[in-house]
């Protein structure tokens, strides 16, 4: 039992309808909620392990680790999940109305871009030589992304009030690829953190930050795959 495709009409969530087992649309089906759940579990497990790293001490109090914190929150939880909402098979908000799933959606982006900005602001705060390393320069593209898609997401919200100043269709695109490029920039950034000496001497191994990049990577494919097909979909039409 699935929820059928464009699950709502009007803003009210259509009746689940029956998918006949076996066929392709099943297997499908199958596919999208298993990629969905895998995701949900590596966002918890490179979140969990990050934030392991920054709490060891207790309570994050030094700036470096704050960033951390804030980074790891902000990216690879709050926006990751703000994607994923509005993906018609995504596990806990299927079954929301469309006017939901958009409200869920702006509240998690805007909670996850402040403590992004926050967390890389913190940063640059805090180092004198900047962009010196390809973590901070992807970071960078990450940040200018964000903050332009939040800005765009206000007017793809209020896509009628500001069609005089950005057609709405327009918008919306944009704010699809602002979003969804930002979200990649973050997970690259993040790979490059994995791969600094004082991660792996804190866990003693070179595999498991090699493991936590996979999980990224496999992470990152899932959550960008509805936005980019929305896109394409958005554009061919
Ligand atoms: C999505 C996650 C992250 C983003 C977008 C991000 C972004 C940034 C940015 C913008 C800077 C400032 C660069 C500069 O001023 O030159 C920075 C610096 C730094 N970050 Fe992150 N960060 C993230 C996660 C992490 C994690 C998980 C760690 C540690 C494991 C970390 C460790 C550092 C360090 C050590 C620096 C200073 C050295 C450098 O610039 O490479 N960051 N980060």
């Amino acid at each position: 039992m699935t929820f059928a495709n464009g699950d709502t009409e009007n803003g009210v969530a259509k009746k689940p309808t029956k998918i006949k087992s076996g066929t392709a649309k099943y297997h499908l089906q199958t596919l999208k909620t298993v990629s969905n759940s895998l995701a949900h579990l590596l966002i918890g497990l490179v979140c969990i392990i990050t934030l392991f790293f920054t709490f060891f001490d207790g309570v994050p109090v030094y700036m470096p680790n704050i960033h951390v914190a804030l980074s790891i929150l902000g990216y690879q939880f709050l926006m990751a999940e703000g994607i994923l909402s509005l993906c018609p098979h995504n596990a806990w908000s299927a079954h929301l109305t469309l006017v939901h799933k958009k409200r869920i959606h702006w509240i998690l982006q805007i909670m996850g871009s402040t403590l992004a900005i926050a967390g890389s602001a913190i940063y640059i705060e805090f180092k004198t030589v900047h962009w010196d390393t390809l973590h901070g320069q992807f970071g960078l593209v990450a940040l200018v992304f964000t903050i332009a898609s939040l800005i765009n997401g206000l007017t793809s919200l209020y896509a009628y009030e500001f069609r005089k100043v950005i057609p709405g269709k327009l918008s919306k695109v944009t704010h699809i690829v602002f979003g969804t490029v930002a979200y990649a920039a973050s997970s690259i950034s993040l790979c490059y953190a994995f791969d600094k000496f004082f991660f792996k001497l804190f866990l003693h191994s070179e595999v498991t930050p090699l493991a936590l990049m996979g999980f990224t990577g496999i992470l990152t494919f899932i959550v960008m795959l509805n936005p980019t097909l929305a896109c394409i979909d958005r554009l061919l039409r």
